[in-house]
């Protein structure tokens, strides 16, 4: 009697294998989640356990181990090498995770064709090389000094051959696009399974370990997250960078989320264009009005995402309610903020908000989580409803609090010092925010600071309305 296949429970979301289905993960937490599956052979257990294993495996004092100085990779765009610490680190491994049709392949292409004879070689198991070809042809600025020189495009999905034709041609970066698309012939469930995943990545890793050649690997996320993968994946490799944004507009942000080599705060932004994606050096430059004369509903608020902070403008439409229930919609923005400033307003401030539609817009497509954007929100809100506009040389950057006071923010420096680079004339901050030390130093930025306490003070300085 033929034996039968041993089979497993496993979480689709994080990988935990369990003895029996549970309705809810214990790893993880996930629910719905636990699926039978094929058990995993013994030979790829040990292989996973040859990953840490990957070289000598004597004890070497920490003193004694040498590593040339300033040996990472440079990637030809130096936005991407911030994000990165600094270029990439020969060995490494990063997940280039993101929804489909973000721009993952996009960025990962432009990595040979800008970085001038990086030899790179590029597997694709979502594209023909012709398909990469055509791409590359409208991503290469011939003018800039791109060239195609170097980079190997190869159209295979099963790992083991990869990785040989990796060892045959000893690239200095290996592309694997996508993870979910590739697979291993020692493991007999489907390609983009957790075990497949988990499989190929362990095997592309130890490629990496003991070859010194980074790879880099695409994956797919969806915005519910329920494809496998990633979150598989986040812990054995080296960086997780996240490609985000929203796909109806041109930005895109890449963010770090883990990385073994530098710092976690940064991020880049791009936008998407015709011929590929351009860094955008000064996003405040791209995300603050460009009318020259003054609209009502439109405030310019200060955010810091990861260390940077940028200004960004937010608007407003505040109108009567024409059915009745009145609507409250926020782009960009958290909607249950958005209530709670309204409701602020009603009560402490005494505007009358409640018949009124409000509807608010964060430009260019991102999304605002900093606090320290409520005063300008606020603004934006009061002056739509008055109609009475803002001059354009005005931010903000504040938080508003419960009782309609307005708190301290973080980073106020820097803020400071962003909007006065960019030429602002004023900016709103809380009264509480700024120390001596501070006091002393503004003079030279140039710009003149409003401390104002309430929102009540706000609106007699900003609108000169009774409240
Ligand atoms: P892609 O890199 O294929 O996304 P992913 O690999 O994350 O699925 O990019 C997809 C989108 O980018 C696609 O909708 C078209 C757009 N795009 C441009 O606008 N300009 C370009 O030059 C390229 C190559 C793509
Ligand atoms: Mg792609």
């Amino acid at each position: 009697m033929p034996s039968k296949a041993k089979t497993v429970w496993y979480c689709t979301s994080c990988g935990n294998e369990t003895g029996k289905w549970m309705g809810r993960c214990p790893a993880c937490g996930e629910w719905n989640t636990i699926k039978e599956g094929p058990s995993r052979d013994k030979t790829s257990r040990s292989r996973d356990r040859v990953l840490v294993n990957v070289s000598d495996s004597e004890p070497i004092p920490l003193k004694d181990i040498s590593v040339e100085e300033d040996c990472r990779i440079t990637v030809g765009s130096p936005e991407v090498e911030r994000v990165l610490g600094g270029g990439i680190v020969p060995g490494s491994m990063i997940l280039l995770a993101g929804e489909p049709g973000i721009g993952k392949s996009t960025l990962a292409l432009q990595i040979p064709l800008r970085s001038r004879g990086l030899h790179t070689l590029y597997v694709s198991g979502e594209e023909s090389p012709r398909q990469i070809k055509l791409r590359s042809m409208r991503l290469l600025r011939k003018e800039e000094g791109d060239t195609e020189e170097g980079c190997t495009v190869l159209g295979e999905t099963v790992v083991e051959n990869i990785i040989r034709y990796a060892r045959e041609c000893s690239p200095d970066l290996l592309v694997v696009d996508s993870i979910q698309t590739v697979y291993s012939e020692n493991i007999d469930s489907a390609a983009s399974s957790v075990s497949q995943i988990r499989e190929c990545a362990a095997e592309l890793l130890r490629l990496a370990k003991e070859s010194g050649i980074p790879v880099i690997l695409i994956g797919h996320i969806t915005k519910d997250g329920s494809i496998a993968g990633p979150k598989v994946l986040e812990h054995i490799v080296d960086v997780v960078l996240q490609f985000e944004g929203d796909t109806r507009h041109s930005h895109r942000i890449l963010r770090s989320i883990k990385n073994r080599f530098g710092s976690t705060d940064e991020i880049a932004i791009f936008e998407m264009t015709g011929s590929g994606l351009r860094e955008v050096e000064n996003p405040s430059e791209i995300l603050t009005p460009l009318h020259g004369e003054s609209l009502s509903g439109v405030a310019v608020g200060s955010m810091v995402d990861g260390s940077r902070p940028f200004l960004i403008e937010i608007q407003a439409l505040v109108s009567t309610a024409a059915y009745g229930m009145p609507q409250r919609s926020a782009t960009g923005y958290d909607a249950r903020r958005l209530n709670m400033l309204l409701a602020v307003l009603e009560k402490r401030a005494g505007f009358k908000l409640s018949a009124k539609d409000v509807f608010l817009n964060v430009a260019g497509g991102m999304r605002v989580s900093d606090t320290a954007c409520d005063l300008a929100v606020v603004v934006a809100v009061l002056s739509s409803n008055f109609d009475l506009p803002v001059s354009p040389g005005i931010c903000f950057a504040a938080e508003v609090g419960l009782s309609g006071e307005i708190r301290p923010v973080g980073r106020i420096e820097a803020r400071i010092s962003e909007a006065a680079r960019l030429g602002y004339r004023q900016i709103y901050i809380s009264s509480y925010n700024l120390s001596e030390e501070l006091r002393r130093s503004i003079p030279r930025t140039g710009i003149q600071i409003v401390e104002v306490s309430d929102i009540a003070a706000l609106c007699r300085r900003l609108f000169r309305a009774e409240e």
